[in-house]
Formats: C-alpha cells, sequence, structure tokens
C-alpha cells in the first residue's frame, strides 16, 4: 500500500508516491532531447555592461551572442540561450548540479566562464539524447531508481556518462570516487552507481 502523507487525512494530500512520480517526471522531462532543435542558429544580443561576443556550439547549434564579460556557462545556458536543464544548486563548484560537457570533458559550468567557450563544443543534458531515443544513461537511472526529486539527475547523469566514457567505471569505488563532486542530498546514490555499473556493462563508450 503507498504511503500516505499527513495531509491525506485532511482529504487534500497526495500520496509519497505520486510525488516522487511527478518528481521523477519532472526529470525525465529534462533528459528529453529538444523536438526540432537541430540546425537552428540562436543569435541573442541583448545584454548590458561590459560584454563580449562568443561564439559557441550547443548541443550541435551554433551560438553566437554578446554577453556580460562576468556571466558563467551556467547563466549563458539557462538565461540566455534557454537550455533549462541544467540546474544551478549552489553556484558555487560544490554540488555538481550544473555539469556539462566542454569539448567532452566535464566543467562545472557554474564556475567556467562564458567567454572560455568560445569556438567550443558544449553539451547538456538536452543533447544527450538521439532525436527521441534516450541516452542508455538515461534509460539505466530510470531503470535503477537513480533519481528522487530528480534535481541533480541532469549533472549526475552529464557525471555518469564521462564517467564509463573515460574508463572510471571498473568498480564501484571507482565509480563513487569519480562521482563524488556530484552531491545528491535525496540519497539515490545506490541507484546511480548501479546505473552507471549497468550502461559499463554493456557499453564500451557509454
Ligand atoms: S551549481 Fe555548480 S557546482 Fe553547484
Ligand atoms: S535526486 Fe534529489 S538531489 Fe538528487
Amino acid at each position: 500500500m503507498a504511503e500516505q502523507s499527513p495531509a491525506d487525512s485532511q482529504g487534500v494530500g497526495v500520496t509519497r508516491r505520486a510525488v516522487l512520480g511527478t518528481g521523477a517526471g519532472v526529470a525525465v522531462a529534462t533528459m528529453l532531447p529538444l523536438q526540432s532543435a537541430a540546425a537552428q542558429e540562436i543569435s541573442v544580443s541583448n545584454e548590458t555592461g561590459t560584454t563580449l561576443f562568443v561564439s559557441t556550439t550547443v548541443n550541435g547549434r551554433a551560438v553566437a551572442l554578446d554577453i556580460d564579460s562576468r556571466a558563467s556557462l551556467l547563466d549563458l545556458l539557462r538565461e540566455r540561450v534557454g537550455f533549462s536543464g541544467t540546474k544551478k544548486g549552489c553556484d558555487h563548484g560544490q554540488c555538481g548540479a550544473c555539469t556539462v560537457h566542454l569539448d567532452g570533458r566535464t566543467v562545472v559550468s557554474c564556475l567556467t566562464l562564458a567567454a572560455k567557450v568560445d569556438g567550443r563544443q558544449v553539451m547538456t543534458i538536452e543533447g544527450l539524447a538521439d532525436g527521441d531515443t534516450l541516452h542508455p544513461m538515461q534509460t539505466a537511472f530510470i531503470d535503477h531508481d537513480a533519481l528522487q526529486c530528480g534535481y541533480c539527475t541532469p549533472g549526475q547523469i552529464m557525471s555518469a556518462v564521462a564517467c564509463v566514457r573515460h574508463g572510471h567505471a571498473t568498480d564501484k569505488a571507482s565509480i563513487r570516487e569519480f562521482m563524488s563532486g556530484n552531491i545528491c542530498r535525496c540519497g539515490a546514490y545506490a541507484g546511480i552507481v548501479a546505473a552507471i555499473e549497468d550502461v559499463a556493462a554493456n557499453s564500451k563508450e557509454g
């Protein structure tokens, strides 16, 4: 029987399972690819203060914009380009929620200056799937219940893909060490490690 929230007795509550289902739904939604996004060029030029022109590629799409010289890559992605799947947790490089790939390697986008991505390739959670087909790591996270609230999940998945791709998913201890910069406050660690092990066992690249 599903657990009931205290509010159930007042007739207005929802089951914990329903809440978790909603949270998972949100998380999965951030895993899904943008539709019809390929080959669109994004050009944004409204910015105040001292600006820099940055030309980069995000999830295969050309991005050209003037941006505040102090802006982070996280701000560029979420506030200027509209890829909000990458999450802002601590904004201090401590939680890993903002992890993305820059030229194939993981970076915390909150501590990466947007100016540094000029001429480089950025991939976020939205770029991981192949059309409507989820990346194997996204599928494995769902299969292994590797998310609870889902807020850290995009960053976890980006690190998990790199963990396998760069040969660090050899055993549980190595996976935990590689993933130690990604903090999950609600404690989905067992599922996360299982998902990474699963992908590592079934794929040479992740
Ligand atoms: S938001 Fe970047 S590490 Fe926490
Ligand atoms: S799933 Fe909730 S913080 Fe990670």
